[in-house]
């Protein structure tokens, strides 16, 4: 066992009822219990650090608390030997930033069953331009392949586009042949989503609110990355048989639909959990993602940030103008 070792972490802090952000410095003893000891370079930007930040208590009961969902590094300290001291690990996800100090601390201390290996060709920083959003757009697509989706079936939608999640379905599905329907409410994005793959982009207003209950089927397949009654519309819009992998929830967590796209056209619903999934099913769609399924876009246009840069990069997310991967890097 190392000696204590002294850390900057972006902590958050509760007072009364309002919850602010700044960077603390901490011992390695501060971490709670567990097996593995990571020296964290590079963490990943996601919705849910922001809704972690500001006090959502669905996301993190209790406070002061490191947020970050994602992290990678070298590991420091291994109870278990797996994984070795001195490899390069990346860890998303389980319980880390939420009720686990995570990724915006230079340290990280998990058990070794979150520990992925690092893709080979991969360093912690691309690992963290892909973090959380990129494995569950890789997901999402995998789910969608899963159900036999094909590029010649038609049309594939996109919601939340322009999001971390979304850019890199956008970029991933046209990559693969899919005729990608980018749906984003950033007119200024427009050029960015034609520039990831996507041959068409629609403003929200293409899943705007609308009383009948189907509507003219016009994509074979889509991901959806807002949830609540954008969702709702996108299923009456599905050709038969076709699917939508559901992920998200910043146009809210109601989903108010009837069974007829399900029981008229036979529309697939795909729920997709990048959290709790097991480490083997992460550790798959990690090796495409670094193989077969790099999207070079994504990688070049992601934004480097320090922790200085958190409070607002997060606010930006809660307000739905977060746009693309950002990458919090240690060493700024
Ligand atoms: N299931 C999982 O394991 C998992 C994993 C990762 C993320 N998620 C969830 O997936 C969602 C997206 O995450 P993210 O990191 O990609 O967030 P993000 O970067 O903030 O992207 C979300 C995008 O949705 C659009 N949007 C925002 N507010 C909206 C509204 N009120 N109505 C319709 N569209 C809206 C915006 O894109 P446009 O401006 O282009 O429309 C925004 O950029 C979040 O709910 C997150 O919690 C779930």
């Amino acid at each position: 066992m190392t000696s204590e070792i002294q850390f900057k972490a972006w902590r958050v802090e509760e007072q009364d009822g309002d919850y602010k952000g700044a960077e603390q410095t901490l011992g390695t003893t501060d971490l709670p219990a567990g097996e593995v000891l990571i020296k964290v370079s590079h963490s990943s930007l996601n919705y849910k650090d922001a809704l972690s930040a500001s006090g959502n208590k669905g996301v993190t009961r209790s406070f002061p608390h490191t947020p970050g969902i994602d992290a990678a590094g070298e590991v420091v300290e291994s109870a278990t030997g797996t994984p070795e001291v001195g490899s390069p690990v990346v860890v998303t996800g389980y319980d880390l930033g939420m009720g686990t100090d995570g990724g915006f601390g230079e340290y990280i201390r998990v058990p070794a069953a979150w520990c992925v290996p690092m893709p080979a060709g991969w360093e912690a920083k691309t690992a963290m331009i892909y973090g959380t959003a990129g494995l569950t757009a890789g997901l999402c697509v995998q789910k969608l392949l899963t159900m036999g989706a094909k590029p010649e079936q038609g049309k594939v939608a996109v919601s939340g586009a322009s999001g971390a999640v979304g850019s890199v379905a956008v970029e991933l599905l046209a990559k693969l042949g899919f005729d990608v329907v980018a749906i984003s409410g950033k007119a200024d994005h427009a050029e960015g989503l034609k520039e990831l793959g996507a041959t068409e982009v629609v403003g929200r207003d293409a899943l705007a609110e609308d009383k009948k209950p189907m509507l003219k089927p016009v994509f074979a397949n889509g991901v959806d990355t807002v949830g609540g009654s954008p969702l709702a519309e996108l299923l009456k819009q599905i050709k038969p048989g076709g699917s939508v992998s559901c992920c998200g929830l910043v146009a809210g967590p109601q989903l108010q639909t009837t069974v007829l796209p399900f029981i008229l056209r036979g529309v697939n619903l795909l729920g997709v959990d990048s959290v709790e999934i097991s480490l083997p099913e992460k550790e798959a769609v990690w090796i495409k993602l670094a193989g077969d399924w790099k999207c070079p876009k994504a990688e070049a246009s992601a934004k480097r940030i320090g922790r200085a840069d958190l409070d607002g990069a997060l606010k930006a997310f809660l307000k739905g103008e977060s746009a693309g991967k950002i990458v919090l890097d240690h060493a700024i």
